[in-house]
């Protein structure tokens, strides 16, 4: 069967190096693409928010599968088109899709199953936003109810924070995203990120991982898409696996369900672990970056089948193999990342990196001039390791990053910090 993956990221090279090695596949293509897919697929150059483009390649490429990576071409429509279209495709439809794309139509939606997560209340206009904003504890947390790049969210220590944040917010610094907003109760605790799939009826779970969003070593400075990550994530004991499933993604497919709108992918939850057990703080309809860089190396199972199965809607595959080892990923960035930085340096010793440790290098923004890998995005490479516990993966994982050559780029140097010391001393937790 020939697969279509759309996509240009770390997540994407993840996906189309683990699809690759199903013998189900005759041919792999991957549109954008970048560099370092271009070793395990065809990749063709595309806008995957041109619909009309993605269908004229999936025809031309007599795709028996489609595999969506990015959350816009998901809540613009792409699957839905695609199905039209009569193609097989893994990732929900536009409507499902709102999980991700507008915080409030989850809040109404936990609200409604009873869905463990934070208190909240929405508010369009700004003055009602601020007196109810008196009648609560500090800290608050202020989102835009859109999409707005990760950046929508404040958490505001005190109430004049928080008004500020209101204005700020009403001001249109989010653009559409922050004409309306939802107010909600700060979590105490420790995130990680959970993965199942489902067809809107039947729930495999994936794996869990913990990723570091700041940009700074100590997980200090600007939010950024994620500068690594590891997986499993040790916070996530099977007590605590077992209470997301019951108390968040069960309700949420039934939920969804019974409104009508089955939801088809992977469902990616961000948990708080709190003293109340897991709390969902936000829902993506796509796969986590650079998560998935860390979960595709552990399973074992095809995953080939699965994604055939969501996609036909007919799950029933009840659980995959997955090693007992643990992945780390550390992200390489250009210099300057998540501000602004330069395009176009050139980057060295990948092959090295992955000959002399056995590491695997999935690319992000790469791409090939004058016959030399450079960097074209932020967020470039994401070093993976394996290793019997999180501290041999990060070992591995660091000595690989030290044989890449890359004057323009960066990583943090303390990946799986917080998994590191709790094997250094379990005794402690
Ligand atoms: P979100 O865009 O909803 O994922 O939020 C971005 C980040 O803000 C999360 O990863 C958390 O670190 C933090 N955050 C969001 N909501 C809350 C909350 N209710 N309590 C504490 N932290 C939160
Ligand atoms: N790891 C963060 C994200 O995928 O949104």
């Amino acid at each position: 069967m020939n697969i279509l993956v759309i996509g240009s990221g770390g997540r994407e090279h993840a996906l189309a190096w683990k699809i690759a090695q199903s013998p189900l596949v005759t041919r792999l293509i991957c549109a954008p693409g970048n560099a370092g897919m271009a070793e395990v697929a065809a990749c063709v150059p595309l806008d995957p928010s041109d619909h009309d483009a993605v269908v004229a390649l999936a025809r031309a490429e007599d795709a028996g599968l489609v595999v969506i990576g990015p959350e816009q071409p998901l809540i613009e429509g792409l699957a839905d088109r695609l199905e039209a279209e009569g193609f097989l495709t893994f990732g929900p439809s536009k409507v499902a899709a709102q999980l991700e794309g507008s915080k409030a139509f989850t809040k109404e939606l936990c609200r409604k199953m009873e869905i463990s997560t934070a208190a909240y209340e929405q508010f369009s206009d700004a003055e009602a936003a601020k007196d109810y904003l008196r009648t609560q504890k500090m800290p608050i947390v202020i989102k835009a109810d859109g999409i707005a790049a990760g950046k929508g969210v404040i958490i505001a220590e005190t109430l004049d924070e928080a008004k500020a944040a209101v204005d700020e917010m009403f001001g249109g610094k989010f653009g559409e995203a922050g004409a309306s907003i939802v107010i909600e109760e700060f979590m105490e605790g420790e995130e990680a990120s959970f993965f199942a799939l489902t067809d809107g009826a039947g729930i495999l779970p994936l794996a869990t991982a913990q990723d570091h969003k700041r940009v700074g070593e100590g997980d200090v400075g600007p939010n950024t898409g994620g500068m690594g990550a590891y997986s499993p994530a040790p916070v996530m004991t099977e007590e605590m696996i077992a209470a997301t499933m019951t108390r968040i993604i069960e309700p949420t497919v039934r939920g969804l369900a019974d409104a009508g709108i089955p939801y088809r992918g992977v469902l990616y939850a961000g948990l708080m672990i709190t003293d109340e057990g897991p709390k969902l703080i936000e829902y993506n309809a796509r796969f986590g970056d650079p998560e998935t860089q860390v979960m595709m190396p552990r399973l074992t199972s095809d995953l080939v089948p699965v994604l055939l199965e969501i996609a036909k809607g007919e799950l029933s595959a009840t659980a995959l193999d997955w090693t007992d080892d643990a992945a780390v990923t550390v992200v390489m960035a250009s210099n300057g990342y998540p501000g602004s930085y330069e395009k176009g340096t050139v980057i060295e010793g990948v092959k090295e990196a992955t000959d002399q440790t056995g590491a695997v290098v999935f690319h992000a923004g790469t791409g090939t001039k004058d016959g030399k890998l450079v960097a074209t995005g932020g967020r470039v490479l994401n070093v993976t390791a394996r290793g019997a516990s999180v501290t041999e993966a990060i070992e591995t994982a660091y000595q690989a990053v030290d044989h890449i050559n890359w004057p323009g780029g960066f990583c943090r140097r303390d990946i799986g910090w917080r998994a590191l010391e709790r094997e250094a001393a379990p005794s402690l937790d």
